[in-house]
């Protein structure tokens, strides 16, 4: 059975303050639930949210890290040291780090390697832009993005992926992809893991999507056979909306 995983990115919102609100209202809405929850905060409120949560399960993960062990590269953060504050899991890939930061697909298989490297999770990000979904070029620009950053790795290591469709043109729009869309991509991913390794591994791997999931829509999407979860933005920004949309799990 695959893990069923939702994930709340926060982005650049909440100072320390805000964070330990935040999770104070999570930890009063939070309860049993069959999906993994996890909460993506700023660098700066990692450790403060990782204390708030102490013996509670609701995982702290991050946002981004650098493919370096350590050395000079100013204002950058290694896998070595989220892992030394107990942080075991990394979003990698997101397209706001490739648009606004130049992360190309070949860094991004760098970075994946490094966090492999130190025992952590990947939550892995790729999906195309309007114009690619206009043309119909979806299917194989994700494609090309999974075979760049994922593909030189053996199939053991995926038990350490998850993997995240954002369809670009999705992300804080309002604009959701249909089930129906997300279904297609997600299968096709799936079609993709096959033929590069086989059906085991592409069967074992959790595919979520994120893109303006909310209350109101999450039900519908999460119902589709191949999509495991969601990552989720601006609702996850409130206690209860990601409680709502966690339990539509
Ligand atoms: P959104 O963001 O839910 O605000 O669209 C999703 C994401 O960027 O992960």
């Amino acid at each position: 059975m695959r893990a069923k995983i939702v994930a709340g990115n926060w982005k650049m919102n909440n100072d320390l303050a805000m964070t330990q609100s935040l999770i104070t209202e999570l930890k009063k809405q939070s309860q049993t639930s069959n999906a993994e929850v996890m909460i993506a905060p700023s660098f700066t409120n990692l450790w403060p949210a990782f204390e708030a949560l102490k013996n509670h399960k609701i995982e702290v993960v991050a946002q981004n890290m650098h493919q370096k062990a350590s050395g000079a590269y100013t204002g950058e953060v290694s896998a070595e040291m989220l892992k030394s504050i107990g942080v075991n899991t990394v979003i990698l890939g997101h397209s706001e780090r490739r648009e606004y930061f130049d992360e190309t697909n070949a860094l991004l298989a760098e970075k994946v390697d490094a966090a492999l490297k130190n025992g952590m999770r990947v939550i892995f990000c790729f999906g195309e832009v309007l114009d690619d979904r206009k043309s119909g070029w979806a299917e194989s620009v994700v494609k090309t993005q999974l075979k760049e950053s994922l593909f030189h790795l053996d199939k053991s290591a995926f038990e350490n992926i998850i993997l995240a469709y954002e369809p670009v043109w999705a992300i804080g729009t309002g604009e959701t992809a249909t089930p129906e869309q997300a279904q297609e991509i997600h299968k096709h991913v799936r079609n993709v893991l096959t033929e590069k390794y086989d059906d085991e591994l592409a069967e074992s791997v959790s595919i979520l999507y994120g893109g303006s999931v909310k209350p109101g829509n999450a039900k519908e999407i999460f119902s589709k056979p191949d999509v495991d979860g969601g990552l989720i933005g601006g609702a996850s920004l409130n206690a209860s909306d990601f409680y709502a949309i966690v339990n539509a799990i």
